[in-house]
């Protein structure tokens, strides 16, 4: 039996790869440690809870806090650390760095830490401390650039958020660098699908058009973004677990870009095709809004090392699952209502909406 302990699994890709793993693999347990803040919430867990009751326990703590997370790792027979858990939403990191810096990198660094603590030396071979990472730490790609992120690129971060992120990948690789202790990175693109805090773009979009509210977007719209699953997500970091090498960097996209407006035209349509309405009838929502800083246009990885090393690869099944998580968002309104309030209140304070 391996012990798997996630952090950040009531968020929107912790808990899918909760799921992921309790279906995939029957030799796992896992010990979820989550802080539950805004953007944890125990719905996205529930079913986990009831269906792996011997297999799955929750652990309510923050990862900042160094006393409770020698503790897990005392009590407890850690054999991977997979690691959520972050303030992940930019536009909050303008409103409060300290938040970000504390989380996803004093955070990063007591985890590191306590593994390498608890873990001997000679167990290191058959130890993982895999740190999710993300395509913002490489910064801005221009339009129209045909170049691609690789691993090796440099690390440009234009955001809070995504200085939080590289600050916090680059310590990871140190520990593999100073001490060889056994870490692996990922760096994904965004991800999409059910469960996803209703901040972030496309549920965002689709609430809105549900509520006949204003479709915020930033600028001009023009702003690409590469788009994958997240259950895809899930299945490549599970590959990166069995297959990938320590000390590794693995970029990780659905190799599917649209810029923003093409994508709200998408949503729009489905959305319309879903209910009674005309996709124009959601179209004239369209707001364009005051662009914020440093608001990078493109990201775009080159994934050959991950689909060649682990055999994973995206399952470019775009318009099919953009549908299904449609109709996700417009019929569980439980969940949506279990956001509503902590997320209106940083809407209005925010977009002023
Ligand atoms: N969502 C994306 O598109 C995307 C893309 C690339 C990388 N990532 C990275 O993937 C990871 C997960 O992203 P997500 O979208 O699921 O985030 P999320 O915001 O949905 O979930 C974050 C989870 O972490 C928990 N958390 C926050 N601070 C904590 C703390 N101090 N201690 C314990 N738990 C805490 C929250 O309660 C929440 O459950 C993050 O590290 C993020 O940077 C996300």
């Amino acid at each position: 039996m391996k012990t798997y302990l996630i952090t950040g699994g009531c968020g929107f890709i912790g808990s899918h790869f909760i799921r992921h793993v309790l279906e995939n693999s029957s030799y796992s347990s896992i010990l979820n440690l989550d802080a539950l803040t805004y953007a944890g919430n125990p719905l996205n867990v529930i079913d986990i809870e009831e269906n792996y009751p011997d297999r799955y326990k929750f652990i309510k703590g923050d990862i900042t806090d160094e006393k409770l997370v020698k503790e897990i790792f005392s009590q407890n027979e850690v054999d991977q650390v997979i690691h959520f858990a972050a303030e992940s939403h930019v536009d909050r990191s303008f409103d409060d760095p300290m938040q970000f810096m504390k989380t996803n990198v004093l955070g990063t660094t007591i985890l590191l830490n306590t593994a390498k603590e608890f873990w001997q030396k000679d167990e290191w071979i058959s130890k993982r401390f895999l740190h999710i990472s993300t395509d913002e730490a490489y910064g801005s790609l221009s339009l129209g650039e045909d170049d691609k992120f690789t691993e090796n690129s440099p690390l440009k971060p234009r955001s809070p958020y995504a200085a939080s992120k590289a600050a916090a990948d680059l310590l990871a690789q140190s520990y593999f660098e100073s001490f060889e202790f056994p870490v692996i990175i990922t760096r994904s693109s965004n991800n999409f699908g059910a469960n996803q805090y209703p901040e972030k773009l496309i549920p965002l979009m689709i609430l809105n058009m549900k509520k006949e509210k204003t479709l915020p977007i930033y600028g001009n719209g023009l702003n690409i973004r590469d788009w994958i699953n997240v259950k895809d997500h899930c299945k490549a970091l599970l590959a990166v677990l069995e297959k990938g090498q320590v000390g590794e960097i693995y970029n990780i996209s659905g190799e599917q870009e649209f810029d923003n407006i093409t994508l709200v035209n998408m949503l729009c349509e489905i959305v319309a095709s879903l209910t009674s309405k005309t996709k124009d009838h959601f179209k004239r929502y369209i707001t364009f809004i005051k662009d914020r800083p440093g608001h990078d246009l493109r990201y775009t990885m080159d994934c050959s090392k991950v689909q060649n090393e682990t055999g994973w690869k995206p399952s470019n099944n775009f318009m099919k699952d953009l549908t299904g998580t449609v109709q996700w968002y417009l019929t569980h309104d439980e969940w949506v209502r279990s956001c509503e309030f902590s997320l209106q209140k940083w809407m209005r304070a925010h977009y002023d909406l």
